[in-house]
Parts: C-alpha cells; structure tokens; sequence
C-alpha cells in the first residue's frame, strides 16, 4: 500500500529530498539550521556534534572564515563569467595549485560541479583517448559491484548499488563489474586486509579474457569504497589493477571523490596505497564543501592524445558544463587548499587516525557490531540485521541525532568520517554516543 504523504507539514512538502525517505522525514524532520567548527545546531537551537564532515566534504570545520572572506571577495570581483571560451584567473591558479598535491603524472585538470558530473566527465575523456588514437572500439567500461559513482547514467552504470540501478532501466550499454573487496576473511581487520587481494583484482583478467581487452576503454573504482561502508582495498589489490591495466592499454582510473584531500592521510589514496591511477576524480572537500565544485585531473598525454587529433583552432573536446570553473568555487577551493596547507591538516588527520581506528576496533565487542573495519579517518561498522534490512541501521541514526551526534548510515552499516580538526574529547563524545545508542538498540 502507498504510504501518504503527510500534509501536517504543509510548507516542507514542495522540496523533494535527495536519498532520503520523504515521508518518513515530514513526520519527525532532522533540521541542521546552524553549524560551526565540528558542530551543529537543529533549528530547535540543540547543539549535535558532527561525525561525518558535512558528508565527507568538511574536514576542515565548518563556518571557516578564510573561505567565507573568499568567497564574498569573489563575488565583489567577478560573480560569473563563461567558462566556454573565455577564461578565469582562480581556476589556472587552482589547477595549478592542485598539481602540487596530486600525484605527479596528473597535470591536467578539468573542472566540474559535482562527484558525478567529474565520473561522467573522467568515462568519457577515457574513450575519447582510446578513439583519438585510432581505438574506437575501446567502449566498454568496468566498474565495481558495491562501488557508488554517483548518480549519473554512465556512474551509476559502473557503481554497484542496486537500489540506485533498479529503478532506472537498462542504464549504459558494454560495462562490466569487478566483484566487491569486502570479504568475510578480512573481518574485523583495520587497514588493508591480507586476505584476497590478487584473486579479486584478477577478475579484471577475467572480464579480459571474457570480453577482449581491445574493447575495454576504462576500470574505473574508489581506492576505499565509501558509499557502502567503507571498503578498504585488500593488500595488493590496488597493485594488480595497475599491472593490468597497463598490459592491456586499459586507463585505471581512481574516484577520489571522498578519499582525497587528506582523508587518508595523505593528499589522496592514490598516495596513501602507492598506485598512481591515469585518471583521477575529486570533489567534496575540494571546497571544504562551501560550494559545489568537483575535477577531474589527467595524464598529461591523454590530454595531448586527444589535442593531436584536433585541427589547430578546433575545441578538443566536446564536454563542459556551465558551472566548470565557477570563479566563486575556485576562489573557494583556493582558500581551502591554502588552508588545508597552513594548518597542516593532512598531518592532522594522518596522526589522528591510529586513535580514531582504534575506537573503531572497539565497537567490535558489542554484541550486534558483526565486522569493523577502517583506514585513515574513514571508519565503519556492520551492525547485525534487525526486523528488516536497514532497519537497524537507521534506528541508530534517528537515536544518534536525538542525543547529539550526526553520523551516517548505510543499510546496516555505520559510517564515521571526523573532521581533521575534531579533537580526542571531542571523538571520545561521538564515540560514547554511539555505543550508549548501539548497546540499547
Ligand atoms: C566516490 C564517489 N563518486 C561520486 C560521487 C558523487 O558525487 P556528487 O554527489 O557530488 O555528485 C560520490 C558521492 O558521494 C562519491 O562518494
């Protein structure tokens, strides 16, 4: 039977909310009116603490006052301009400034407003690289079951979630998925597990074998799934993708989007685990999550592949979007970048984490916590199923906010992602939180 809408809150029924049980919400909504530092406050003036960074998008704190000042001297400057054609001086001096971070073989940076948008934008670079070198028919695509690439066609097409796939058709043509990493053999394990690996990665080899490697364009994963409960790649696993990948010409390409910036401790995974993809996606904490903005960074000659293939004065490549460059994200993404620098906050959060890791370890001697797992300052638990899949996992998140505390959830699974800035009182609290929550649930 369909549920009604509730029409008590009148005024709130318009806005149709994203990943979010609508109708539930109408009944009791969860209204974050205020935020600072690592907290926020509900439009009731309640003070809650903030456990997951905005959504992997903040870790610097929230209501930063040198992006603020940013931003508004932005807007007085130069609001907008078109991106097509014409240039901005913030996003040269961004691009630049992020190829001191990124692993050096990426040097090309092109800009995009959201995590999807940088997914649709990163697939079709790769086929049009493969084509603008005389391999056309390099179009299919691997992904990953259990992987989330937002949710666009071509990323939801590649991710591995089936309540974002079921819904919308057939989705895109020629991809294939790699199984998943989380295995029942590395439960419990914080960091990379030993378990599994090289037999994982080599389904890439498979679907070679299976396909032709002359017809797969890309592969495409997170170095750590997020989306599903923080999915750390085994030991080698990330390794034996590369080699693949480069036996057979196929582009690795990593989506960063809520590894990068310092979340593992270093400025991305691709640092953190050692292997340099050929494409790289970020988004999120690019801004600190002040304003959207997201990018796509590339090797130099898949850049040059496709610019060799173009007449002189021809655009290279038919792909952009309004908001690519928006002077006021750059300005933004410079302030947080020189932030980030200033306050050292990758260190931060590299020598937070055995502390944070630990407490997730922890949870592991409650009764319904059934595998705990973590790497950097990402951080998950499974609970055990309640009545109903998910059940159990969202009790525990409505529980969580009614005593303070914001974390995320999904299915089953908590998921803790602290700002760098959050302090060991400050995580003690989160953590007594959850486990008052998890040991009466
Ligand atoms: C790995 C990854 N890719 C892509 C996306 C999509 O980003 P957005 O929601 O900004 O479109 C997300 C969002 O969480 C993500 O985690």
């Amino acid at each position: 039977m369909s549920q009604a809408t509730p029409r008590s809150n009148e005024p709130l029924i318009h806005h149709w909310m994203p990943f979010t049980p609508n109708r539930q919400f109408l009944e009791a909504p969860r209204m974050l009116a205020r935020a600072e530092g690592v907290h926020y406050w509900n439009s009731a003036g309640e003070k809650l603490l903030d456990g997951i960074s905005g959504l992997y998008t903040t870790p610097a704190g929230h209501g930063r006052r040198e992006i603020r000042e940013a931003v508004a001297k932005q807007m007085e400057e130069l609001d907008f301009a078109p991106p097509f054609q014409f240039g901005v001086p913030g996003s040269f001096r961004l691009a630049h400034e992020l190829t001191r971070i990124l692993p050096a073989p990426l040097s090309r940076v092109f800009f995009a407003g959201s995590g999807s948008e940088a997914v649709e934008t990163a697939l079709k670079i790769a086929i049009n690289y493969h084509r603008a070198r005389g391999q056309g028919q390099r179009q299919r695509l691997i992904g990953r079951a259990r992987g989330y690439h937002g949710v666009n066609f071509a990323g939801w097409s590649v991710g591995g979630m089936v309540k974002n796939r079921e819904a919308f058709g057939l989705g895109l043509p020629g991809v294939a998925h790699l199984r998943h990493t989380h295995i029942p053999e590395n439960r419990h394990v914080i960091g990379q597990g030993p378990h599994g690996g090289l037999d994982l990665a080599d389904d890439l080899q498979r679907l070679i074998d299976l396909h032709g490697a002359d017809t797969i364009a890309a592969c495409i994963v997170e170095p750590i799934a997020g989306s599903t409960g923080i999915l750390v790649p085994p030991v080698d696993y990330l390794q034996r993708l590369r080699s693949i990948c480069d036996k057979y010409g196929i582009l690795l390409i990593f989506d960063e989007v809520i590894c990068g910036f310092g979340r593992t401790g270093h400025p991305f995974a691709a640092q953190a685990f050692g292997v340099t993809p050929d494409i790289m996606t970020m988004a999120k904490a690019i801004t600190n999550g002040n304003i959207p903005m997201a990018a796509v960074a590339v090797r130099e000659e898949i850049q040059q592949a496709i610019f060799d293939v173009a007449g002189p004065d021809a655009i290279e490549f038919f792909h952009g979007y309004t908001y690519s460059a928006h002077p006021v994200a750059c300005a933004a993404a410079l302030a947080t970048l020189k932030l980030y620098r200033d306050e050292d906050l990758f260190a931060r959060a590299a020598a937070m984490a055995p502390g944070f890791l630990a407490r997730i370890a922890d949870l592991a001697h409650l009764p319904c916590v059934i595998d705990t797992r973590g790497y950097g300052l990402l951080g998950a638990a499974d609970l055990a199923p309640g009545a109903s899949p998910g059940a159990r996992g969202f009790a525990v998140m409505r529980r969580c906010f009614d005593q303070g505390l914001v974390l995320r959830v999904t299915g089953d699974t908590v998921i803790f992602s602290p700002m760098f800035i959050t302090s060991e009182d400050q995580l003690d609290a989160m953590f007594t939180i959850l486990r008052r929550v998890l040991e009466t649930i």
